[in-house]
């Protein structure tokens, strides 16, 4: 059957990111480990340059952001009060032969009576299922759960085994769970191994957090946790950075850096990897009934497009629309153009328990599902909530310390305010705080005593500040940026001979190489000496890639297969053959092979913007 075209272009971009040095499955001389990855030359640069066009426009291109560079391994209550020891678990279903696990949501539910089977116990069941092997697996394929194939897998991997088990083990690899015993009750809602067809466990939660332990004893008092997200440490360090920045609110906390997740199915090359980076902004702004209190109603937000500038009057949802808009705009910036996003808006259900609203933006990868018209829907790349002030809330009760901060324009405002406003304001704020914290498990006695105290403290000019959270993946990014940029060219030569050969149609930001210098012939010193001196004069702007071997159009389409955007050339004329084209030199654009000639003097002017 032929591959669906969607596979094909996955198939080719992992066999292009081997072959140029992008990505490389990681341990691979040890046969690879799964959902993790290592980044070859190419793709270390690709990957620092996004990294760092987001820092500049997320930070040194903004008064009201500043960067934070936090610890992996951070104290295990961090994770307590952030909900992950408890919460941050997917359902998981077990295959009972191979032990491999699937995430529950991830493997089609049958129902009804599936089959009962029994009978294979302690020693006499070796003999039993040596001899009656396929039986279990007819009684799949009776059921039709267990296609052919599935079925030789396992009959396989099976007896390869139980070859190499002892006598005990054997008994104990088939006790009833594995093969027999099979028994379901009608009306039973069960799930098959996708893969070779045995009855899957019962969902169970799973910790997605990779666990360690810090110190040279392993004991629960030192259990310590790789970080799931970048954001917390954003958090934990939030009253720091407050006040030694200078920052008022609204401002942000911005952070790149890697997560771990153990996934318990990782997939789509990059997309879900185990290891990955996040660049997470923690964007806090004043709570919606201060910020009312200050300019006397908090602007309302009706349009879907850029909001503009931000403005003191604006609430949760006009960041929350900014946010969305800014983000949009960095990936436009740097290539993905809006048709090739998509955006999700999380319904009540999927909601965080601490969000008041999700947007995920989507990119339309090649192995995304189609909507009933036949259109890419698109997975997430980034997802932008409104986490309101759960998270430095969650912190303050954990640690004690105080995460309110004290806000001098509102007690300002506040004193001249007519006493209607302030009680509603009270109010408002009152019944929040009250929710949050019977929400949290606090008794509503005491949730009552703390959100009297916290309305207590916003007319004194104290809250705890809420939070808009851009947060992206680096790594689904730089998959994006691959399937955005793929593209394949056919060319026929003189003699009829047909070659396709793949463009890497990189926005110019993004590249990692930016410009390839090449003499026209290596084998004239002249040549080869003025090209090395065009490329020392870009060096220390850009990454340059020096290539002098092979025929020029060869050395073109090398750099057209990883997607450096403009080749300079050196040729006779730069030395003077022609007089009046003297030091300068050609320069070919990658995406349609044409061709200028410029003065090596401008040369650098003219590459600067189009790079930056
Ligand atoms: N602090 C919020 C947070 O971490 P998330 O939706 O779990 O939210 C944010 O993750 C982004 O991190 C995702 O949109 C995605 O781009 C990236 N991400 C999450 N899990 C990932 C994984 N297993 N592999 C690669 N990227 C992942």
């Amino acid at each position: 059957m032929a591959e669906p075209k969607e596979n094909l272009q996955m198939e080719k971009i992992v066999s292009l990111c081997k072959r140029r040095g992008f990505i490389f499955q990681s341990s691979e001389i040890y046969g690879g480990i799964n959902g993790f990855w290592d980044y070859g030359p190419l793709g270390a640069e690709l990957k620092r340059n996004v990294k760092e066009l987001w820092w500049t426009s997320m930070i040194r291109q903004r008064e009201d952001v500043v960067g934070l560079d936090a610890s992996i391994i951070m104290s295990p209550l961090i994770w307590e009060a952030s909900g992950h020891v408890s919460t941050f678990a997917d359902l998981m279903v077990e295959c009972p032969i191979t032990n491999k696990r699937f995430r529950a949501d991830q493997v089609e539910v049958q129902s009804g009576l599936i089959y009962s089977y029994s009978g294979i116990k302690g020693q006499d069941s070796v003999m039993m299922v040596e001899q009656t092997l396929e039986e279990p697996f007819s009684v799949l394929l009776t059921e039709g759960k267990n296609p052919e194939s599935a079925r030789k897998i396992v009959t396989q991997y099976y007896q390869q085994r139980y070859k190499q088990k002892s006598y005990q083990q054997k008994a104990s690899l088939l006790e009833p769970t594995l093969l027999g015993e099979r028994v379901e009750k009608e009306g039973a809602t069960t799930r098959f191994n996708p893969e070779n067809g045995a009855l899957l466990s019962q969902p169970r939660p799973f910790n997605l957090m990779f666990k360690t332990h810090h110190g040279p004893v392993e004991s629960d008092e030192n259990i310590a946790y790789l970080r799931p997200e970048t954001a917390q440490a954003i958090f934990a360090q939030f009253k720091n950075v407050f006040e030694t920045s200078r920052q008022k609110v609204p401002f942000g906390i911005a952070q790149i850096g890697k997560a771990f997740r153990n996934e318990v199915t990782p997939r789509n090359y990059i997309f879900r990897s185990r290891e990955f980076e996040q660049m997470e902004l923690e964007f806090f702004i004043k709570p919606d009934e201060a910020v009312e209190a200050i300019s006397g109603a908090v602007a309302s937000v009706s349009s879907t497009g850029h909001p503009g500038e931000p403005q003191p009057n604006w609430g949760w949802q006009a960041w929350h629309q900014y946010w969305v808009e800014e983000r949009v705009r960095f990936y436009e910036g740097i290539g993905l153009s809006r048709d090739t996003l998509g955006f999700h808006i999380q319904t009540p259900e999927e909601l965080a328990h601490y969000a008041r609203a999700t947007t995920d933006i989507l990119y339309k990868f090649p192995f995304s599902k189609r909507d009933e018209k036949g259109e890419l829907k698109g997975e997430e790349l980034e997802g932008i909530a409104a986490r309101s002030d759960f998270d430095l809330s969650q912190h303050e009760r954990f640690s004690g310390k105080s995460m309110g901060i004290f806000d001098d324009e509102l007690r300002t405002a506040w004193g001249k305010l007519p006493k209607e406003k302030q009680d509603e304001l009270q109010k408002r704020y009152y019944e929040n705080r009250k929710r949050y914290l019977e929400k949290s498990g606090v008794s509503p006695e005491q949730a009552e005593k703390d959100a009297t105290e916290d309305a207590n403290g916003l007319a004194k000019g104290q809250y705890i500040p809420h939070v808009i959270e851009p947060s992206a993946g680096v790594d689904r990014l730089i998959l994006a940026l691959l399937a955005n940029a793929f593209s394949e060219v056919t060319e026929t030569d003189d003699k009829g001979k047909s070659e396709t050969r793949v463009i890497l149609k990189f926005h110019p930001r993004i590249a990692p190489i930016k410009v390839g210098v090449m003499p026209l012939l290596k084998n004239k010193p002249e040549l080869v000496k003025k090209a090395r001196e065009v490329r020392d004069l870009l060096r220390p702007w850009m990454n340059v890639y020096y290539d002098d071997g092979g025929s020029i159009g060869r050395r073109y389409a090398r750099q057209d297969e990883v997607g450096t955007p403009f080749c300079v050339t050196i040729d006779f004329d730069t030395l003077g053959e022609k007089p009046e084209l003297k030091d300068t030199v050609t320069i070919r654009h990658r995406d349609d092979g044409k061709q200028e000639r410029l003065p090596i003097s401008e040369l650098l002017n003219w590459l600067l913007p189009k790079i930056r």
